[in-house]
């Protein structure tokens, strides 16, 4: 057994007296499994010693500053250690850290439901959770239980939009269509209807933005006209598809949506976990469409990337359904012990009121035109970059090879060797396969972006170049 005292060894980097990098990344790999990563991967990348984050920026042991090129899993909007936000959290810590909320309530959480309820009328009741994926469970099963509690048993049946990502747990993963991550639990998972492919355009103004096409709409309403006495709700990504490939469909098919829905008795749930609270551009993907889906999911972003926190919201027409004497059986009954987690509802609160006052959604437009620029030069620079495209804090790209203009082979993890060379250079990328994109804080100042262009393109360079090179 490795001897405790390793713990207690110390090492001066710079001013920061901390534990020695090479003891503390091999006690990481004796101990700690990592998400999202084949572990093997860590023998020729090892974990990155973070000893303190500040802004857009992760600082290394080693004194590197690295530019969070994707916002820790899109969720840092205003960056790491916000004061304002940090302040709003140690004020809720002086008074309470942890509360069941079954039977409590407190001054922070009611301004901020009520707020969440200013968002997207009529959705005016505010569910709690402690991750994203299972806000979008809540909705999920409070769609079905409505249907149940209104007459409508036969209504069980749930559909995703193909190359959807909606969490981790089984229910999600069965909503998602990513190969990638459900395969091995394809036994467990229920059955969840998924529409052909979607159309895709590059964003606001490009070819495809203003309508979904005729043929492509008709063949997903057959679809879900041929289902449409069995559905209880349709689960999507608005207007963004993170996870699949930050791929962006016109706002006109969830108009489509949302009339075919309101004609068959059918739930819009819309996923805003990434595309939420502005980084989208918007508060809401939805309002790109002018609709209001009957649930929305909000994570991430909602608070600033403070705490695990969640928020499904619903209508009181819902809410509703559920409303009775006690042995009706109509209660949802769903708990999480964290529901409600009051720093959260803090740190969520104080970035409703950031977003107002610094005006994050207003300058998002010219927020996203810096960010198609950067894009823009690192294609310039690589000839590598095709589909560049982009909405509100987001811009992406799908690399190819500049030789024969042609996608790599996939087995080739092009992607992946660009991220490890650009957190050589000083960015954390982090590609979804061969597709770059940033997803900066929103914050993120104007030399910041241009840096993260300028090593975007050198790190897709030297990667294309070892590739010629063999190696
Ligand atoms: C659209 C979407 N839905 C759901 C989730 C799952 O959220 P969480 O990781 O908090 O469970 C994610 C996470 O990336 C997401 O992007």
């Amino acid at each position: 057994m490795m001897s405790p005292d390793l713990l207690y060894k110390r090492k001066t980097y710079g001013s920061n007296t901390i534990m020695d990098s090479k003891e503390l990344i091999a006690l990481d790999l004796k101990h700690i499994w990592h998400p999202c990563s084949q572990m093997k991967d860590y023998e020729d990348f090892e974990p990155l010693h973070i000893t303190s984050a500040s802004g857009s920026y992760l600082h290394t042991a080693d004194g590197r500053d690295i530019i969070d090129a994707i916002s820790s899993w899109w969720c840092k909007s205003l960056g790491h250690r916000h004061p304002e936000i940090r302040q709003a959290v140690n004020d809720q810590l002086d008074k309470f850290e942890h509360i069941i909320m079954a039977n409590t309530t407190h001054e922070t959480i009611v301004e901020l439901s009520y707020r969440l309820a200013q968002i997207c009328p009529p959705l005016d009741k505010v569910f709690y959770a402690d991750n994203g994926s299972t806000s979008v469970e809540i909705a999920i099963k409070m769609s079905l239980q409505y249907h149940h509690q209104t007459g409508h048993r036969e209504k069980t049946r749930f559909m995703a939009l193909h190359n959807g990502y909606h969490g981790e747990s089984i229910l999600t993963l069965a909503a998602g269509d990513c190969e990638l991550y459900t395969k091995p639990y394809k036994t467990l998972m229920p059955e969840f209807l998924k529409t052909p492919p979607l159309v895709y355009c590059n964003g606001i103004g490009s070819e495809g933005w203003e309508k979904y096409p005729e043929d492509a709409w008709k063949t997903i309403e057959k679809q879900l006209n041929e289902m449409s006495d069995t559905l209880s709700g349709i689960v999507f990504e608005p207007i963004i598809q993170g996870s699949g490939g930050m791929k962006i469909y016109s706002p006109d098919l969830l108009r489509r949506l949302r009339q075919w829905a309101d004609k068959h008795d059918v739930h819009l749930i819309a996923d805003e976990i990434m595309t939420g609270f502005g980084r989208c551009g918007k508060m809401m993907a939805c309002e790109y469409a002018g609709i209001a889906p009957d649930f929305v999911c909000f994570s991430k972003s909602m608070t600033a990337g403070w705490a695990p926190m969640a928020a499904t919201l619903c209508s009181t027409e819902v809410y509703n359904a559920f409303y009775d004497d006690y042995f009706s059986g109509k209660a949802f009954l769903h708990s999480n012990t964290y529901t409600g987690y009051a720093p959260g509802v803090a740190a969520a609160l104080a970035t409703m009121k950031i977003y107002e006052r610094d005006k994050f959604i207003e300058n998002a437009p010219a927020f996203n035109r810096k960010l198609m620029d950067g894009m823009r030069r690192v294609a310039q620079e690589t000839g590598a970059l095709v589909n560049l495209r982009g909405l509100g804090h987001m811009a992406a790209a799908d690399i190819i090879n500049p030789d024969t203009g042609k996608p790599f082979d996939y087995k080739l993890r092009i992607g992946y060797k660009c991220y490890l060379e650009a957190v050589k250079l000083g960015a954390l990328l982090r590609p979804l396969g061969d597709t770059l994109y940033f997803l900066p804080p929103f914050n993120t100042d104007d030399a910041t972006l241009e840096k993260l262009a300028e090593i975007a393109a050198q790190a897709l360079n030297n990667t294309i170049e070892s590739y010629k090179q063999g190696s």
